[in-house]
């Protein structure tokens, strides 16, 4: 069984004062609630905040973000191991605002991830197709060069996050602030195609690893993506940022349990 994933990105927002009401809101609103993980990606400077809002509660932190590099002269990198510091258990990496602002790739995204793990953080792996690649057909062929980006690593670091971990997202770049999200249907297709691509790894791994849905995740339209049998819940950008919003949408992924097939 995998359990639901809701996974909030704050993306560039937030202020001391707002970032703590909001936390205490979500908190006071999830804090009977053990069947899910939950877990809300802030911006670095506000991790230490976070740990000490959250430590204690069922909800996760983490960092939207993590340096390809450990240690040295990469000025503005963050690392793994600094954000592991303050208690990060999650980390997105290759997120298509990356990828599309700060020239980011996969190359770059699966060292990230080796990063990560090493440090004891689950990375959230993004993936997605442009509007151009999916208007020409080229979605599955994009999402198997992003995923198999994985094989550039070296055995035993592979190894290590096959055994570790990883969450993957598939974030269709298309449906990320837009106006709707992908149907559940079309969703459900990309996520099986994903998981039957990480069957290539393993087939335990396939069947373990969360594939989670960001794109315009709203109250009204989580339901019908989570009851997906391949949709394992959430990355939720703009709704996770009204707590009410966003307590709906991990509401929603409550009574759901996807088969182990
Ligand atoms: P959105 O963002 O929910 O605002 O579309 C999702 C994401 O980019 O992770």
């Amino acid at each position: 069984m995998r359990r639901p994933l809701v996974v909030g990105n704050w993306k560039l927002n937030g202020s001391l004062a707002v970032n703590e009401a909001r936390m205490q809101a979500i908190v006071g609103a999830e804090k009977d609630i053990h069947q899910i993980d939950i877990g809300l990606c802030l911006p670095y400077v506000y991790l230490f905040q976070a740990q000490q809002l959250l430590a204690n509660t069922n909800i996760m932190w983490g960092s939207q973000n993590v340096s390809q590099f450990e240690q040295g002269a990469y000025t503005a990198c963050v690392s793994a191991d600094m954000v592991a510091e303050f208690g990060c258990q999650l980390a997105i990496v290759g997120h298509s605002e990356r990828r599309h602002y700060s020239a980011e790739n996969s190359a770059k995204a699966v060292i990230r991830i080796k990063r990560a793990v090493d440090a004891g953080i689950t990375p959230i792996y993004c993936i997605g197709e442009t509007q151009a690649e999916h208007a020409a057909g080229e979605a599955k062929k994009v999402l198997a060069a992003q995923l198999m980006a994985l094989l550039d690593l070296d055995k035993i670091s592979l190894e290590k996050i096959k055994s570790f971990g990883l969450v993957m997202a598939y974030e269709p770049v298309w449906a990320i602030g837009a106006d709707q999200a992908a149907t559940p249907e079309l969703a459900q297709s990309m996520h099986a195609f994903i998981r039957d691509l990480l069957s290539k790894f393993d087939a335990e791994f396939a069947q373990k690893t969360r594939i989670i849905y960001g794109g315009s995740v709203t109250p009204e339209n989580a339901k019908a993506l989570f009851n997906m049998p391949d949709i394992d819940g959430g990355l939720v950008g703009r709704a996770s940022l009204d707590a009410h919003a966003f307590s709906s949408i991990c509401a929603a992924a409550l009574n759901y349990q996807a088969p182990s097939n």
